[in-house]
C-alpha cells in the first residue's frame, strides 16, 4: 500500500476521480460540526460564568420574541443543510450513475474470496488489474451471503447482494497497488476476504492482459451455455418454430409483460428470467420455460447475461468493449436490426459453417437438427 502523498494522515490515498469529492464533502461536514460544537461549548462556558448566581433567588429579565433573530436562525441552518444535501447528491450521482463507455468487469463474491472476470476472459481472485484513466464498471453479485466491496483509495464501496446485481464504477487516477476489502461481516474469515487493486498504465495493462491465460470470454461461455449445455437455443433461437421470447436486440429495451406491465430488460431482468421465468412472462408468449434455478452458478448467470447483452440492444453490444471481436460470426449480434429476427439466410449460413459461431462447441454440428426438431 502506498502511503505517500496523502494530504491528511490516517487517510487512504486519493486514487480515483471522485476521491477528492468524497473527502471534500467529508471535511465540509467535519468543519460544520467542529464550528458549532466549539461555538456551543464556548457559549455554555462563557454564559455559565457571566450569568452565575450572584444573589440568592434573583429573577431573570423577561425576553420577548424577535422576528429578525428567529428568521435568521431558521434561514442559516436551512442554507447549511441544503449545501450538505447538494454536496451529497452530487457525489452520489457521480458515483452511482455508470457512464456508458465504462469497461465492464464481473465480480462474484463468495465466502471468502472475490472472483473477478474481465470481458476478455481473464479471471482473477482477490486481485483486480485495471488501467489508469479508464472508466471501469463492476457488475457484482454473490454466491452465498451478503458481502461488500470496498476500495478505500477510490472512496467507493457497495453491498454485494445475493440474488441481485449491483454495480459501481470508478476511474483510477494514479498507478499503484491499493487495498480491496470486504466491508460486511460475512462469516469466519471475513477479515481475510480482501486483496489488491493494481492500477497500471494502459500499456502495462495490455501486457498483463495478453500475458494472462484468458480461456473463454464471458460472452463465449454464455453462448456455449445457451446453445449447448443448457439448450436455451432450442426455444430462443429465431425461426418459425421460435417459442421463447426474442433475445436479439433486447438488452436495455422496454419489455411488455403479460398483464400489461413494462419492465426494462437489464441485467437483473435477464437473471430473474432465467431463475424465475414465470415471474415476468413477455407478452405474447406462454409461460412454458422451466426454471434454471440450481442448475447454473452465479458465474454462469453472469456469462449468460453477457451473452444476451452481446446480442444487441440499447448500449448492449456497443458498450461491451472488447467483446465485439469475440463474436465475429454474428451468430445473433445485429444491433442494426432492431427486430433482431434471424432470417432464414443467416441460419443457413450458421449451420453451413459448423463451429463458426462457437469454436468450442463440438456438438455444434448437431444443432441445426435440434432446431428443426422443435
Ligand atoms: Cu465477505 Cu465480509
Amino acid at each position: 500500500m502506498q502511503q505517500n502523498s496523502t494530504w491528511v494522515p490516517l487517510f487512504p490515498e486519493q486514487a480515483s476521480t471522485f476521491a477528492w469529492q468524497v473527502d471534500g464533502l467529508y471535511f465540509y461536514l467535519i468543519a460544520i460540526s467542529a464550528f458549532f460544537t466549539i461555538g456551543i461549548v464556548a457559549a455554555i462556558m462563557y454564559f455559565a460564568v457571566k450569568y452565575r448566581e450572584k444573589e440568592k433567588f434573583a429573577t431573570g429579565v423577561e425576553i420577548h420574541g424577535s422576528i429578525a433573530l428567529e428568521t435568521l436562525w431558521s434561514i442559516i441552518p436551512f442554507i447549511i443543510s441544503m449545501t450538505v444535501f447538494l454536496g451529497g447528491a452530487i457525489v452520489y450521482y457521480n458515483q452511482y450513475r455508470t457512464p456508458k463507455d465504462a469497461m465492464e468487469i464481473y465480480v462474484v463474491g463468495k465466502q471468502w474470496m472475490w472472483k473477478l472476470q474481465h470481458q476478455t476472459g481473464q479471471r482473477e481472485i482477490n486481485e483486480l488489474h485495471v488501467p489508469v484513466g479508464r472508466k471501469v464498471k463492476l457488475t457484482m453479485t454473490t454466491e452465498d451471503v451478503l458481502h461488500d466491496l470496498f476500495i478505500p483509495a477510490f472512496r467507493t464501496k457497495i453491498d454485494v447482494i445475493p440474488g441481485r446485481y449491483t454495480s459501481i464504477w470508478f476511474e483510477a487516477t494514479k498507478p499503484g497497488k491499493y487495498h480491496l476489502f470486504c466491508a460486511e461481516y460475512c462469516g469466519l474469515n471475513h477479515s481475510g476476504m480482501g486483496g489488491f487493486v493494481y492500477v497500471m498504465e494502459q500499456r502495462d495493462f495490455d501486457n498483463w492482459l495478453s500475458g494472462t491465460v484468458s480461456g473463454q470470454t464471458p460472452v463465449e461461455t454464455g453462448r456455449d451455455l445457451f446453445e449447448n449445455k443448457l439448450g436455451c437455443a432450442s426455444c430462443h433461437a429465431g425461426g418459425p418454430q421460435q417459442r421463447g421470447a426474442k433475445l436479439e436486440g433486447l438488452f436495455n429495451t422496454d419489455v411488455k409483460l403479460v398483464g400489461g406491465q413494462t419492465v426494462k430488460a437489464d441485467d437483473e431482468y435477464i437473471r430473474n428470467s432465467i431463475l424465475n421465468p414465470s415471474g415476468q412472462v413477455v407478452e405474447g408468449y406462454q409461460p412454458i420455460m422451466p426454471t434454471f434455478k440450481g442448475q447454473v452458478t452465479e458465474e454462469q448467470l453472469v456469462s449468460l447475461v453477457a451473452y444476451i447483452k452481446s446480442l444487441g440492444g440499447e448500449g448492449g453490444a456497443n458498450s461491451s468493449g472488447g467483446t465485439g471481436t469475440s463474436n465475429p460470426s454474428g451468430a445473433a449480434a445485429n444491433p442494426s436490426n432492431p427486430n433482431g429476427a434471424r432470417t432464414p439466410t443467416s441460419q443457413i449460413t450458421n449451420s453451413s459453417v459448423p463451429g463458426a459461431s462457437n469454436p468450442n462447441a463440438p456438438s455444434n454440428t448437431s444443432e441445426p437438427t435440434r432446431r428443426e426438431n422443435n
